[in-house]
């Protein structure tokens, strides 16, 4: 099993791929989800430590049989829970070929050719966002990754000697901001949360108005984070305006686009991310809207060299010997991991084997399919908006005629109900938000798969299941709805 032969490869190969043909051939008709325990799914493995191999069959059959069934589709075309992309298959083949090839890069000359390629295929994102010529930046495991690093880099530039440190984001910035300043020993009361407007927008008056009273009261401002997609909402803040400000008080601008910022390849949202080149750093996930499989998340710095004096370490055992420029280029220097797998693969024979217009086709399909929704859900008598649609995410609840009069408190413990009946039912899949303290479903169209019949679909969806519930909501745990 360690070494196969090279007919045994194929033959697994041939098992692995006829697997994978029929599974995405028939993803439509399965279920999203299917309702399971843990103790389920434990009993459906065999749970004793191997002294001995199973044959390759055997290991596919499990696979097959308890872990498929019992895990969530998140390529079909109606999983709109969370930020989940479906992944494609060119991804999947060049993960099959990374993992062959095993590279690892760490610097130049452990992966020449793998090297060149992530500093390619980083370059293209670069220029796809309009960066200047001298941005660059790494692959890493996904965005809060890479807001990670690029909290990192933000404190680097800023001297911070003289007083504590304070990040400024709107109230809608997604939690991994606060998690970096944790880890970073910025602390997480240093993240100052900055209100919204009706949009779900970072308030620019109340932004300057907090670092004004914190410079007043002795703080360090070093740096303030621009939504470019919020996670509850798409809503997008505005950036140039963020930049101004971050000029005026010499604060490191950094564009959380982890979600949003590959929308900027759609005519109808471009105008929305005017000014994105201009940010210090971003973090965005070709994980998300670039359709690929998990992971691969991306930082990009306007001048690297600060992320360089944030990252480098020198130690003997990764000391360059007799290298020079180009070949000496270490990607360690730039993030916080050493060994790293060869994620820019599958972004690069994404982008060259599907190329910029059809990507931009698939994701202003997207867009519209969200428009889709709102239109149908502002023309019902049963549902309203919760939240404006910016970009894919769309909020919304469930309020038929017999709930109308109903406490908002009453209606939202519906909606809770509302969707963990339709997560069980498993035709169609949301999560959830809260908007201004009440309860939001919220979806969000990240598949190339999904078309504006699945939208009607999932109205459908939730007035059937909705028929079954009772109007008044007995106290119910309602324990598996999360965030993500
Ligand atoms: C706006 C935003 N930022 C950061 C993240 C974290 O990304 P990841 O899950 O790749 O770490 C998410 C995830 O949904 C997100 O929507």
């Amino acid at each position: 099993m360690l070494d196969p032969s090279a007919d045994e490869i194929r033959d697994w190969g041939n098992s692995v791929m006829q697997f994978m043909a029929d599974y995405l051939g028939d993803l439509r008709d399965r279920n999203v989800y299917r309702h399971m325990s843990s103790r389920r799914i434990r009993d459906r493995v065999d749970q004793t430590l191997p002294s001995k191999g199973t044959d390759f069959e055997g290991l596919l059959k499990v696979f097959r049989e308890a872990i498929v069934p019992f895990s969530r589709q998140n390529a079909h075309p109606r999983m709109f829970g969370y930020v989940q992309s479906p992944g494609t298959p060119l991804a999947a083949f060049a993960d099959l070929l990374a993992s062959t090839l095993n590279a690892n890069l760490t610097v130049w000359r452990s992966a020449p050719a793998p090297v060149e390629l992530e500093r390619l295929t980083i370059d293209w994102i670069r220029q796809i966002l309009g960066f200047n010529a001298e941005a660059s930046g790494l692959f890493v495991s996904g965005g809060s990754m890479a807001n990670f690093a690029a909290m990192a880099a933000a404190r680097q530039a800023k001297d911070c000697s003289s007083g504590r440190l304070r990040i400024y984001a709107s109230s809608e910035t997604h939690f991994s901001i606060a998690k970096a300043a944790a880890l970073l020993g910025i602390g997480r009361d240093n993240v100052r949360q900055v209100a919204v407007d009706k949009h779900f927008r970072i308030r620019v008056d109340d932004l300057i108005a907090k670092i004004t009273a914190d410079l007043e009261a002795g703080y360090v401002p070093f740096c303030v984070v621009a939504n470019a997609g919020t996670v509850n909402t798409g809503a997008v803040d505005p950036l140039a305006e963020i930049r101004k400000v971050a000029d005026r008080f010499q604060l490191w601008m950094h564009v959380d686009g982890s979600y949003g910022a590959f929308a900027v390849l759609a005519k109808s949202a471009r105008k929305l991310f005017a000014g994105i080149e201009q940010a210090d750093s971003i973090a965005l996930d070709p994980h998300k809207w670039l359709y690929l499989p998990v992971d691969v998340g991306c930082v990009i710095y306007r001048a690297p060299e600060i992320a360089r004096s944030a990252f480098a370490h020198e130690a003997e055992y990764t000391r360059i010997i007799g290298e020079k420029a180009d070949e000496a280029f270490a990607f360690w220097d730039y993030g916080p991991e050493l060994s790293r797998r060869f994620r820019a693969l599958k972004v690069w024979m994404l982008l060259k084997g599907v190329g910029l217009d059809s990507l931009g086709e698939a994701i202003e399909s997207n867009l519209a399919c969200a428009r889709h929704l709102q239109s149908m859900v502002r023309a019902s008598d049963d549902f309203e908006m919760a939240a404006p649609v910016e970009l894919s995410i769309f909020c919304f609840r469930y309020v038929p005629v017999r709930l109308r009069n109903d406490s908002s408190q009453a209606i939202d413990a519906f909606n809770e109900r509302l969707l963990v009946a339709l997560q069980r039912d498993g035709s169609s899949y949301l999560s959830n938000a809260t908007l201004g303290g009440r309860f939001a479903l919220r979806g969000c169209v990240l598949n190339y798969r999904t078309t504006l019949r699945d939208m009607e679909i999932l109205l459908d969806d939730l007035r059937r299941v909705a028929k079954s519930l009772p109007a008044s909501p007995q106290a119910r745990n309602a324990s598996n709805l999360t965030t993500e």
